[in-house]
């Protein structure tokens, strides 16, 4: 999969992915043996938002089409080959952007295998094809579109998105090119990656010993009991308590990870570490460094007091490898974040089991694996915990007060079953003192304040539209049970303009 920078590219890896076909995305700037260092069986060439004319557009990779591989080309990739192979592509007026009627000319064409005679296909773009190179013939049509789809032999060109789900049979689409035009073979699923990685894993460790740190998160958890399967004893899980986890939190993973799951865990307990530093903070950044800096020293210290590992788990996955190739960082690298600096500093070989999966992929291992649904659909929660929803001065009284707050908010959305429609969820303490009425007498406490959003990659975010009667039973029970709490609001933000966080 070659990425023109579309916005839809990681999507046509998922799609193929979906069809258990495993897939790959590399730059545009890959070259043709970089690309045959994948062991491709086809290439499929994304679109952009580039068009073939501008000065300095990314080019077909020298020797794809001779290299006799399938190729599929989408929008952009479509008009390269056709324009590189002697067909003529023109700008149109204006974007073609939308929904069309696509007519399937060559029904025998195992591109369309069980197809109708029509379909719905969605459309964006500007340029388009003209007049298609020497020995491509139509294979489908739209009324705007004489060349909506054309091909010859193996190389296979679409005008319009199949990776979109406006494209109702778009799904199909890929899964017939990877199956049937490159008979790829069907075996991309959870049972066959957790076999193949814990062998590969069970080879690069030997006998050293694995350290690993778990978060709570999801990926982090996957990776630990992956490893775990691989390797068994020699893996240490060490679980940092900072004091700022979530209620509950700590013996959650213990019983999944250690009890149910046989990971070897530590928990440190160092509250007092961290809030010692954040007493009299209030500045966000600059809670988030204090945190990112602590973490790391406390996990040094106990590595080094463990002894003698020589391979570290981190639990990164495919979207921060193609973030951090798309930054130009290259592959290697990782995205900032203060776990990276770890491995390097006690000069630890890295382990990376989940570096090709999504994340829907990387629930489905977890499964896999025998991880409760509880911890593998679990909502994202920020690396420096609840330090970021207690706005103003953090210290040991009112993280108490926010974890009830957040526990019985989680609770009531649990009971009425909106734990997995809503993406994220939880309780913030605003700072705000506010009067209310206990009994007889006035009370004076804080606001706290709820938030759950629905959003897919967290990037934008819609606050949920949850029944009033479920608003209302959390307000009431945590005024009621929660010390310190005098009121409570629902957050009604959008992101943008809000971020999902406070802080
Ligand atoms: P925002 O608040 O920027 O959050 O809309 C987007 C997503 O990122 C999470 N988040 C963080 N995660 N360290 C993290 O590991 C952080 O400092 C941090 N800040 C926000 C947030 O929970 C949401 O899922």
């Amino acid at each position: 999969m070659v990425d023109y920078g579309s916005q839809y590219t990681a999507l046509i890896a998922r799609r193929i992915r979906e069809a258990e076909v495993y897939s790959e995305i590399v730059p545009a700037t890959a070259d043709l043996p970089q690309i045959l260092a994948h062991n491709p069986v086809g290439v499929v060439l994304s679109g952009s938002d580039s068009s073939v004319y501008a000065d300095g557009s990314p080019e077909l990779p020298e020797g794809l089409i001779e290299s006799q591989l399938p190729v599929l080309g989408i929008c952009y990739g479509h008009q390269l080959v056709a324009q590189s192979l002697g067909g003529a592509v023109a700008g149109a007026e204006r974007r073609e952007y939308g929904p069309a009627q696509l007519e399937i000319t060559d029904p025998g064409h195992p591109l369309f295998s069980d197809f109708p005679a029509t379909t719905r296909v969605w459309m964006s773009h500007g340029d388009r094809v003209i007049l298609p190179p020497p020995g491509f013939e139509q294979l489908a049509r739209t009324a705007n579109s004489e060349w909506a789809a054309l091909g010859r032999e193996n190389l296979i060109l679409l005008q319009f998105h199949p990776e979109v789900s406006h494209t109702q049979l778009g799904h199909a689409l890929l899964r017939n090119f990877a199956l049937r035009v490159c008979r790829a073979r069907a075996d991309w699923t959870p049972s066959q990656f957790v076999s193949g990685t814990v062998s590969e894993i069970a080879d690069q460790v030997g006998e050293g010993r694995v350290i690993c740190g778990i978060s709570g998160g999801v990926d982090s958890s996957v990776a630990a009991a992956l490893v775990q399967r691989a390797v068994g004893d020699s893996l240490t899980g060490i679980l940092v308590d900072t004091g700022m986890l979530r209620l509950g939190e700590v013996p959650e993973l213990r019983r999944a990870l250690g009890q149910q799951l046989g990971v070897n865990l530590i928990t440190l307990d160092a509250a007092d570490q961290f809030l010692g530093p954040l007493a009299g903070v209030t500045d966000p950044e600059q809670k988030r460094h204090i945190i990112g800096d602590k973490f790391f020293d406390v996990f040094i210290q106990h590595a080094e007091e463990l002894g003698g590992a020589e391979f570290f788990v981190q639990g990164t996955i495919y979207p921060d490898v193609i973030e951090s190739a798309a930054a130009g960082l290259g592959s290697a690298k990782i995205k900032t974040h203060h776990n990276t600096r770890i491995p390097d500093r006690l000069h630890l070989g890295l382990i990376e089991p989940l570096r090709n999966l999504f994340k829907d992929e990387v629930r489905a291992v977890g499964l896999e694996l025998g991880l409760p649904e509880e911890i593998v659909w679990r909502q994202p929660f920020p690396g420096p915990g609840l330090a970021v929803r207690i706005l103003g001065e953090i210290d040991a009284d009112r993280v108490a007060t926010l974890q009830l707050a957040d526990h019985i908010w989680r609770e009531e959305i649990a009971a009425e079953g909106y734990d997995r429609a809503v993406a994220q969820y939880f309780a913030v303490l605003t700072g705000v003192r506010t009067v209310g009425v206990m009994g007889d007498s006035r009370s004076y406490g804080e606001l706290a304040a709820l938030r759950a959003v629905e959003s897919d990659d967290f990037m934008t975010a819609d606050w949920s539209r949850l029944p009033h009667e479920l608003l209302e039973r959390a307000a009431t029970r945590i005024v009621n049970e929660v010390n310190g709490v005098t009121r409570v609001v629902y957050d009604i933000t959008s992101k943008p303009p809000g971020t999902i966080e406070w802080e």
